[in-house]
């Protein structure tokens, strides 16, 4: 068997996908928790699937994974300063909802206002890998804005030139 690879060198090659940026929430037993997210994937479309890895060391991990529900907020280029707030560059894990601008969508999970989709989810299962959990969930509802995506490349949120 190969040796594995050194993950500096994983996170590194992996870190040139230009990504999205979203931030999962749900309202859990202790209140909304919620983070930004670079690892949400659509999986399937009937039904309607995506998961997101959430990392065991996230404060509010075993909450959020333990939730029904959770939403996904899809930020907009002009939400730069709300991905660095649920990155943790700012309040806690609990505070994080506080003084933003938010909806709830039918499940009670917030969702951002602003957003250029968000998207609801009924949690279907959970997987550990590694040190994140694969967090899989059905689509129940959907809403479009308006605007262009966040992007994070190589370490930097970058914005679509057109
Ligand atoms: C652009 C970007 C993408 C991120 N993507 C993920 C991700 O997909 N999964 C994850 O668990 N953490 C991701 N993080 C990190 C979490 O947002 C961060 O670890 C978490 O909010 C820390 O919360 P805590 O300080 O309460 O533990 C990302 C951070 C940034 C800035």
């Amino acid at each position: 068997m190969r040796d594995a690879l050194d993950p500096s060198a994983f996170r590194s090659a992996v870190g040139r996908l230009a990504s999205s940026v979203v931030v999962v929430a749900a309202r859990t037993t202790e209140g909304f928790r919620g983070l930004t997210a670079s690892s949400f994937t659509p999986v399937s479309w009937e039904p309607p699937l995506a998961l997101v890895c959430v990392d065991a060391f996230f404060r509010a991990h075993d909450l959020l994974v333990a939730a029904d529900a959770f939403a996904v907020s899809i930020l907009s280029d002009r939400q730069e300063f709300l991905a660095e707030r649920f990155a943790g560059r700012g309040p806690g894990s609990t505070g994080r909802f506080e003084d933003v601008p938010h909806d709830l969508a039918p499940s009670g999970a917030p969702v951002l206002r602003g957003a250029i989709a968000w998207l609801d989810f009924r949690r279907v299962v959970s997987y550990p890998a590694g040190d994140h959990t694969i967090l899989l969930g059905e689509a129940t509802a959907a809403q479009e804005g308006g605007g262009s995506p966040l992007l994070y490349h190589a370490g930097r949120y970058v914005r679509l030139s057109r």
